[in-house]
Formats: C-alpha cells, structure tokens, sequence
C-alpha cells in the first residue's frame, strides 16, 4: 500500500558559518510521487552524511550546482526500488545507491542509479563504506594521487573517520608504515588496535608537533581529509618529491581558509599536492570495487558504521562530521530494508 503522505528535509537557509537548527526544515507532503520515463520510485533506507554536504549548500561554484533553497536536501543513499517505469531494467525490490536526497520516497532517474548485489562476507551497509564512494575515494587518492610505494612513509589525516580508517588498512596492504592523525586518544587507541597502524597521533594534544616530528620524522606520502593547521604542518615534514593526495579539507569548511604558510617546501622537496575528485576514476570504478571487496570479505579491511536512526534526525547529526562525533562512516537509517515479497 502507497503513504498517503512522506516526510523530507529541505534546506531552509544557508548557514554563514556552522549549520544550525534553522539550516534545514522538514515537511510532511502527500505521497503523489510517480516514476516518469526512465525513472524509478525509491524507497530510502539509509542515508550517507558527507562533510561535502556543507559545500552544496554554500552558493558557490563548485563541481555540482549549490542545492536550491527549499529544496530537499542533496544525499546520496540506499533504497529500495518501489516502483519502476515501462522498459525500466531495475525491477521492484531491486536495492539500489544513487543520489536519494534527504528523503523517505525519491523520483530519481534510472542511470543514476546503482543496482547493488552484496557479496557473500558483506553487508548492504558497506555500499555506504568501503564498497561504496567512500572506498572508493580512498582507494583512488591513495594509490592513484598519493601513488603509496611499499616501505614508505604514510600519513594519513581524519584517520578514524569513514575515508581516512580505509586508507589507513590500504596503506599497510600496500606495504607502507601508515601514521594516522586523529582527533582524541580513543579514536587513536581504535587505529592502532583495531586497525593495526602503525602508530596514532592525537592533533588536539599538546605534544601533537613534537609527537609528529619523532614518530614520523619525514613523510613519503600523505592522504589529507582536513587541510587548515595539520596541512600546514605537514608542508614543513616532506621528504624529497613527496606526495600529498588533498581529498577534503574539513577543517574549513565552515570558515574562510586562513591560507597555508609552509607552501615553499613544495619547491624545496620537489614535492607535490594535488587535489582529486572521486567521480574523475568513474572509468576505473568496477576493478577498484572487486579489489576492495576482495579485502573485505578476507578480512583485510574493517569497518565501522555510526548509524543514527530517523530521517529527521539527519540535520542534527550532519554537523557531527565537524565535531568528531563520528567514528567510521556516519550514516542514518531510515526504513527497514523491506521484505522482498512487500509490496507498496
Ligand atoms: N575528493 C573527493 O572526491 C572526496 C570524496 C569523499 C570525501 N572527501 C573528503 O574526505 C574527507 C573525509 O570525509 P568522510 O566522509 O570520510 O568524513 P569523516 O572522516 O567520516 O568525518 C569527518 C572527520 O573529520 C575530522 N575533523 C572535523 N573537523 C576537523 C578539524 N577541524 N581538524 C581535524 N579533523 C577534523 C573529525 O574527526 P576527528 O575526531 O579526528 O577530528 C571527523 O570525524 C572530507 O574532507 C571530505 O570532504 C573527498
């Protein structure tokens, strides 16, 4: 049986600095949603939080249009396919990943989405983690940008977070000795006994610089999700033609960037930073997922998934990205996955 009505979350006003209680709204609308030509019905089950999320809701010119105010919230997810079009080749029940939106129901068009079929060993979860966008980031910054050599020196920065603990597990499988920067010594203590690196820095303890310049001394290479202060830092540990892959730069997002100062090094050792885009491997996306799923289901990767529950929850815990609230990738649930055999 279709709702009679679904709830969504639109973007209520840009934020000037952090998101706040007023940044999004959510309303409750009645269910008039009809797949048209090439497109599908989605029931959303769960929801990815990306600290790209604030960018898209700046007014700025970046690599997607900023979303619009009053309307739904830009997300990608997983759903499952309610209702299809004439010659659609998903088929109701299909669980699928696309671009969802912060929604319970979404009209989305069909090459958007992602048919998924989990293999033995995994779960549907992991198309939100390592065998989704978030591996797969890691996976392309890592040994495509960063280009990790066996023996070298890897520092890797928002380490317990959903991207950063994958590269984290990619860098000792490529054989490098992976320093691993995190906000706190619980997250730290994680990285090394969970995830096996090869030693934890705390960033927000005292000792953090001189911590940095003994237990690393000069990096090879470097997979920087924050970029700020820690970046900056860094610019002043290269070794000879270092290598940074600049994936995000979290710590200002939320604010005009104050510059880097320790850029000259770049000349000095031959060093580079280079900032990528995911979407830019697409070609390359399905050998990277059955190398990332063969660690996976061997053990070789571990994951960690912080699930909130309820759609109306997702603008209050969206801002946990930039507390370090999460450990591993934050995501909210939705809906049960359903029964394959219910039908709307
Ligand atoms: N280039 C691409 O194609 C691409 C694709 C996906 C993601 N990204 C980027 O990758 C980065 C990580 O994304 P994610 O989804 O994996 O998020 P995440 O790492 O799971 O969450 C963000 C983490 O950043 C840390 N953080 C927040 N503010 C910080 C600050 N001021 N200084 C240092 N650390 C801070 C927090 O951990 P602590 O507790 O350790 O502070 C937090 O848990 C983001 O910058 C994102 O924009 C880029």
């Amino acid at each position: 049986m279709a709702p009679t009505e679904y709830t969504r979350i639109v973007l209520n006003e840009r934020p000037l600095a952090n998101i706040d209680s007023k940044t999004f709204r959510k309303e409750v609308i009645p269910f008039n949603l009809n797949p048209g030509k090439d497109e599908v019905l989605v029931q959303v089950i769960y929801l990815s939080l990306d600290p790209a999320m604030r960018g898209w809701i700046n007014d700025k010119r970046s690599y997607m249009e900023p979303v619009k105010i009053g309307e739904t919230m830009r997300s990608s997810g997983l759903g499952v396919v309610a209702k299809t079009s004439p010659g659609s080749k998903l088929v109701e029940g299909d669980v699928v990943s696309g671009l969802v939106g912060w929604t319970e129901y979404a009209v989305v068009p069909e090459k958007g989405l992602h048919k998924i079929v989990v293999p033995e060993g995994a779960e549907v979860l992991d198309f939100l983690g390592p065998l989704g966008m978030t591996g797969l980031t890691a996976y392309f910054g890592l040994f495509d940008v960063a280009k990790v050599k066996p023996g070298q020196t890897l520092v890797v920065t928002g380490a317990a977070g959903a991207t950063g603990s994958i590269v984290c597990q990619l860098g000792k499988i490529a054989g490098a000795k992976v320093f691993a920067v995190a906000g706190g010594p619980e997250k730290c203590e994680w990285l090394e006994k969970e995830l096996g690196v090869d030693k934890a820095l705390d960033y927000k303890s005292p000792t953090f610089h001189d911590d940095f310049k003994k237990s690393v001394g000069y990096l090879d290479a470097m997979f920087d999700n924050v970029g700020g202060d820690i970046l900056d830092f860094a610019l002043t540990r290269l070794n000879k033609n270092a290598k940074i892959a600049l994936c995000g730069a979290i710590s200002d997002y939320n604010s005009k960037p104050k510059g880097l100062t320790g850029y000259l090094n770049l000349i000095s050792q031959t060093a580079s930073i280079q900032g990528f885009l995911v979407f830019d491997f697409a070609a390359k996306f399905p050998t990277a997922i059955q190398e990332l799923t063969k660690w996976l289901t061997e053990g070789k990767i571990k994951r960690k998934f912080h699930v909130v529950e309820g759609l109306e929850k997702a603008p209050e815990t969206l801002p946990l990205l930039f507390s370090g609230g999460n450990t591993g990738k934050l995501v909210i649930k939705v809906a049960e996955l359903p029964r394959k055999d219910s039908k709307l």
